[in-house]
């Protein structure tokens, strides 16, 4: 059903404890056509009251996903999820992940990296909450691969020496081509940029 009004009326007549979930968009103060940009701290306090309204409403087991962008301020960038962090928390929820979408559209800046996601905080009222993990599981990126945590304290290279003993090898034959040195700290760089031990 779709309610075509103020939210805060909505929620109003909302009982409490009765929502399960609760997932918004709200508008991010940047000026869009549906609103007026206002002063962050007025700003803030308009979305405490939307989601003092909402944690009451929600059930003991319920969630709130909250999705918002950046607010700039004269070419600064004001995460919104960071300033609204504490409203929640400060309400007793929990936060249970903090989730990025990440998409290739949107304007281009010029005098930083274009902003190229938003976020999704996602909060819970107890420990008692409703989670379905299955449904939504993705395959793991190395399946078979086990006890990660009992290598944690190895680097890159050490990490490719216990799973990777045959590339390992390859790796030593070719270190020997050529000068061992040269190629022992371009690849220990290679692997301190993009494997997951190292960084
Ligand atoms: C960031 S947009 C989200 C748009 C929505 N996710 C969509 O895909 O259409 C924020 C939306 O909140 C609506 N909005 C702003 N203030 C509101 C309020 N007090 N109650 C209900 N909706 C409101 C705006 O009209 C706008 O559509």
């Amino acid at each position: 059903m779709l309610y075509p009004g103020d939210c805060l009326k909505l929620l109003a007549a909302i009982p409490d404890e009765s929502l399960s979930l609760v997932i918004t968009s709200p508008p991010y103060n940047i000026g869009k056509e549906y609103e007026k940009k206002l002063k962050l701290e007025t700003y803030i306090e308009q979305q405490a009251a939307v989601i003092r309204e909402c944690v009451r409403c929600l059930s003991p087991q319920g969630s709130i996903c909250w999705q918002v962008g950046n607010y700039v301020d004269g070419g600064g960038i004001i995460p919104l999820d960071t300033v609204l962090y504490p409203i929640f928390t400060e309400a007793g929820l929990k936060m249970r992940n903090r989730i990025i979408w990440h998409f290739e559209h949107g304007l281009h800046c010029s005098r930083r990296f274009s902003g190229r996601y938003e976020t999704v905080i996602w909060f819970t009222k107890t420990d008692k909450y409703t989670f379905s993990l299955d449904p939504v599981r993705v395959p793991q990126k190395y399946p078979g691969k086990k006890y990660f945590k009992t290598y944690s304290h190895l680097n890159g290279l050490e990490f490719l020496m216990v799973h990777e003993p045959a590339l390992w090898t390859e790796i030593q034959d070719v270190i020997a081509a050529v000068d061992a040195e040269v190629c022992k700290t371009s690849l220990r760089s290679i692997c301190e940029a993009s494997c997951l031990l190292c960084r």
